[in-house]
């Protein structure tokens, strides 16, 4: 019996994947340009890093990590998010007291979470994010955020909408606290059993409860924003006022919990409903976050970031038709007989040096067949190979678009293709005309 793959897994593949790399690729370049660098923490840490930094109380540490005792008896995780992570590597490292601050590192990779399977819900997926550590100032926040603005509309999602709150500082979330236990405490017992644990472990995570009786009861409940400090308040309205003057466009929504437990001050989720009206939920959110590094073992310091998942991204860039992710190649060899699949090696080999896509078709078919095949490759040109080539060391060059066809001596391959692709930027150093002062590849600059 064939073996499948695990439930809540998906394969990503071709396309799909070139789309995963697109992302991954616009975001870490967006990223490089704020200044931020890249970082790659291991995928499996202690159990404890995550039950210590993302918190006891929060779905992801009680039903939802990848928890298992290895060989020697350690409780290893399979990471659930990157942030405790990356401050487990900052501290490990000694980064903080050896550098400018705050320190800004991006990162991307899988993720893995027991949740139940859904559109836009998976087991294994991957999340892109940054972290910036060590900083107070409020317009560090603003900064990240401004850092995800660009990205989304880099990838031309135009419409997103932020949604924005702040949990205030400890002494505002323990008057909360304290003000949503007194207001829950008479109808907890008629509310989920998720709820009934959130009472105990962190009433704010009721606010989120998605059951639709008990959404009834919460609508009602005191409002966040009575609670918040007036230090507070003073630093959330310098984060909205920066995002204003830089015209990113936001929604104070005091509903706004956020599902890990770190996180205080500024916190916000980033949504974006696709043009085919599918709702894959946030496509990223993140916060500012005062305990962590020290829970963590780390100074009293504080840190700010957020992170998108990758595969909602590419599920609403797929839905408005924002991702160009089909194969292109520059070139399609066709051999013709088994002596040309030798010289196609030779042609192929030429050609990528010089930096082509170059396939070529391995099967005795019928010419026909191969230039289906170049079509389906989206193939710029044809190269044919055939007993005559072979003997004069020549090769046949097909534009698949005009179909105009010449044929080249093998020699004289790499300029043609250059002039046919109107090359004008610099090969980089790899041709002869390069070595001179009377670079032919540098006159196009
Ligand atoms: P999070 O909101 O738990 O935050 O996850 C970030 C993003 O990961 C979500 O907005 C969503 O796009 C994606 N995501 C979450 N769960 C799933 C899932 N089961 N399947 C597919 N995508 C999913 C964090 O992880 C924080 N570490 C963000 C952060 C960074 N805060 C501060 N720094």
């Amino acid at each position: 019996m064939a073996i499948n793959n695990v439930k809540g897994t998906h394969d990503i593949i071709a396309d799909e994947a070139r789309s995963f790399d697109y992302v991954e690729n616009v975001s870490g370049q967006i990223a490089s340009m704020f200044a931020f660098q890249p970082v790659r923490p291991p995928v499996l840490e202690h159990s404890e890093l995550f039950i210590r930094g993302v918190g006891e109380g929060s779905d992801v540490v009680r039903k939802e990590m990848y928890t298992f005792d290895d060989k020697g008896g350690r409780s290893l995780t399979l990471r659930p998010e990157f942030t405790a992570g990356i401050i487990r590597l900052i501290i490990q490292n000694k980064l903080l007291a050896t550098n400018e601050l705050p320190l800004k590192f991006y990162y991307c990779g899988p993720v893995f979470r027991y949740e139940r399977p859904q559109l836009g819900r998976y087991r294994q997926f991957n999340q892109f994010g940054v972290e910036s550590v060590g900083h107070n100032s409020p317009y560090a926040d603003v900064e990240v955020i401004a850092l995800a603005y660009t990205i989304l509309q880099s990838l031309g999602l135009e419409n997103v909408t932020i949604k924005i709150n702040t949990l205030g500082d400890e002494t505002s979330r323990n008057n909360y606290r304290a003000a949503l236990k007194d207001y829950f405490k008479d109808k907890i017992a008629n509310m989920c059993g998720d709820c009934q644990t959130r009472y105990e472990v962190n009433p704010l995570r009721i606010l989120d409860c998605k059951v639709p009786e008990d959404q009834e009861i919460v609508k009602h409940a005191p409002k966040m924003s009575q609670y918040i400090s007036l230090e507070s308040q003073k630093r959330f309205i310098k984060v909205l006022d920066a995002l204003r003057e830089m015209e990113i466009p936001y929604e104070v929504d005091d509903t706004l919990v956020r599902g890990l437990d770190y996180y205080s001050e500024t916190v916000y989720e980033f949504h974006y409903v696709s043009a085919k009206g599918n709702d894959y939920g946030a496509v990223g959110g993140g916060g500012h976050y005062d305990k962590l590094v020290h829970e963590l073992g780390g100074p009293d310091l504080p840190g700010t970031g957020f992170s998108f998942g990758v595969e909602r991204l590419v599920s609403v860039l797929s839905d408005d038709g924002l991702l160009n992710n089909k194969q292109e190649l520059d070139a399609y060899v066709m051999p013709i007989g088994e002596e040309a699949q030798e010289h196609a090696l030779n042609v192929a080999d030429e050609l990528r040096l010089l930096g082509y896509k170059v396939d070529i078709c391995f099967d005795n078919v019928k010419l026909a067949n191969m230039f289906k095949r170049a079509e389906k490759k989206n193939a710029k040109l044809a190269l044919i190979i055939g007993e005559d080539e072979i003997k004069n060391n020549k090769v046949i060059i097909k534009d698949m678009e005009t179909k105009e066809q010449t044929s080249v001596d093998f020699d004289a391959l790499g300029d043609t293709c250059d002039e046919l692709f109107n090359k004008k930027e610099c090969c980089g150093g790899k041709r002869e005309c390069c070595e001179g002062d009377e670079c032919e590849c540098k006159k196009g600059e």
